[in-house]
């Protein structure tokens, strides 16, 4: 392992790209997280030398080293266990969250929780001020981080500061219950370029600036009284669709869906859901609409089963242990009311599992169902849809999912409604394949052409455009 120097290109994330886990001997190591950010990031942090600071997950707080890994730059960041609870838990994921997408669950405002949000950001500016060469181009990833672009400003502002909001960014009408909102918008204002996953997350962001700080706008432009602009635009993330594709047509994976569907008693179609454990993903609505379809005889448990991974998710806040509870309780009811001997009607699996597993899952399955009640993106639709080389297999999406926006040929439910939403099952269950191979088609080359790589490339040279007249600029990999 060698030590990493200063870099051009820093990213800064809640979370590192590798867990800190304890290996089989005992002895304590790394392993890459997978995920949509590292592989898009990845190539460009190569070809800059970039850094990347984040959180690797758990760990004493002692903050090690920045390591070099299998080639990128690591800054650990740890978080003391009164951060975890109140910075991770409770302000990131018991007020942010379930405030950004749509009041979903109720947030919770507390001001110990607002404190530790602010220190542990200005913990990550500081470190960013370090790692950063002159001139650098910083990245700051998702709403842990909210504050870090102006922190950061303050400590160096010859860098060139980007924002990416992964999740949705709330109409000012929610924004505005919080009792920080100005801080957080202010906080934001500290970028030069400020990316959301959809154009009426970026108008949201305006229209709030305007009404609550006064600035001037116009269009996607901030102007700021010091004499800086700031653009706030739409940048939709994707997947490594060429990785997926070539993936879902390794041998081993083709052998392990015919397996997954032998296993599953080669039921005439299998229904699919893969989600965080999250209660934004509308998994009770899908499997009671499921349920329903049986319970009337409309599906039949020998001709369809409905396979749900459900990857453990922030375990400990309130919320989504009273939604495990009510999944658990759910699927069991189900299955008792409704299975046969050797035919559950919904195979429920709480675990995470690898991307060539996740790959055989989207093989195997013929209706794959995403229904969140809000959602920044989803790329679990996306990977399904690049997953379908074959053309076949049908897509029922959420029209709030933010893929909605590119994946128009998708079978589209509101999951509000439970009858609409066993309407649309039931037409993805009979549909022609001419008419689903027509859409799946349609459907893949919306991802083929806007791959993870474009939508990395499209935002560093947006920013390679703010205030040319100082700092480097970050090499795109493959231009645009
Ligand atoms: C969402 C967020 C990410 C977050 C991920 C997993 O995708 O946008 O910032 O990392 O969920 O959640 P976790 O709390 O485990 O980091």
């Amino acid at each position: 392992m060698s030590k990493p120097g200063r870099a051009d290109l820093v990213i800064v994330a809640n979370r590192l790209p590798v867990d800190h886990v304890t290996l089989p001997d005992g002895t304590a190591g790394w392993r890459r997280s997978p995920g949509g950010l590292v592989s898009a990031l990845e190539p460009v942090m190569r070809a800059n030398e970039g850094a990347w600071i984040g959180w690797p997950g758990s760990g004493d707080d002692t903050e090690p080293e920045p390591f070099v890994e299998d080639g990128l730059q690591l800054v650990p960041m740890y978080l003391s266990e009164e951060e975890v609870r109140e910075f991770y838990e409770g302000f990131s994921n018991g007020t942010l969250w379930p405030l950004y997408h749509d009041l979903v669950a109720k947030p919770e405002f507390h001001r110990e929780w607002w404190d530790c949000y602010v220190r542990v950001n200005r913990r990550f500016a500081e470190r960013a001020a370090q790692i950063a060469n002159e001139g650098a181009t910083v990245w700051v990833q998702d709403y842990q981080l909210q504050l870090v672009p102006q922190m950061l400003r303050e400590l160096r502002p010859d860098l060139r500061i980007g924002f990416y909001l992964h999740i949705p960014f709330p109409p000012p009408e929610l924004f505005s219950q919080l009792p920080w909102r100005r801080q957080l918008l202010e906080g934001l204002l500290g970028a030069d370029l400020i990316g959301f996953q959809l154009p009426g997350g970026a108008a949201n962001f305006v229209r709030l600036v305007r009404q609550r700080l006064g600035h001037k706008t116009h269009r996607d432009l901030v102007y700021l009284p010091d004499g800086r602009s700031v653009k706030a635009a739409a940048f939709p993330i994707s997947i490594d669709a060429a990785g997926f594709i070539e993936l879902a047509r390794q041998e081993s994976v083709m052998e392990r869906a015919a397996a997954i569907r032998e296993a599953l008693g080669n039921p005439r179609k299998i229904f699919l859901g893969i989600d965080r454990l999250d209660y934004t993903k509308g998994i009770y609505a899908r499997l009671r609409a499921f349920a329903e379809l049986i319970a009337e005889g409309r599906l039949d448990v020998e001709d369809a089963v409905f396979v749900q991974v459900a990857t453990p998710s922030r375990e400990r806040v309130e919320q989504y242990r009273i939604l495990r509870d009510d999944i658990d309780r759910l699927v069991g009811r189900i299955n008792g009311d409704l299975g046969r001997i050797g035919r559950p009607a919904i195979s429920y699996l709480h675990s995470s599992y690898p991307r060539e597993e996740m790959a055989a899952l989207y093989r195997a399955a013929d209706i794959m169902v995403v229904t969140p009640y809000r959602d920044g993106m989803n790329l679990v639709a996306k990977e399904y849809v690049a997953c379908r080389y074959d053309d076949q297999g049908a897509l029922v999406l959420s029209e709030f999912a933010g893929a909605a926006h590119e994946l128009r040929q998708a079978y589209m439910v509101n999951p509000y409604d439970i009858n609409g939403m066993k309407s649309m099952l039931m037409e993805a269950f009979d549909a022609d394949p001419k008419e689903t191979a027509k859409r799946m088609r349609a459907m893949r080359k919306q991802v083929v052409d806007n791959d993870v790589t474009a939508w990395a490339d499209s935002f560093l040279n947006e920013m390679a455009q703010v205030r040319p007249e100082h700092g480097k600029t970050v090499r795109p990999v493959r231009g645009s």
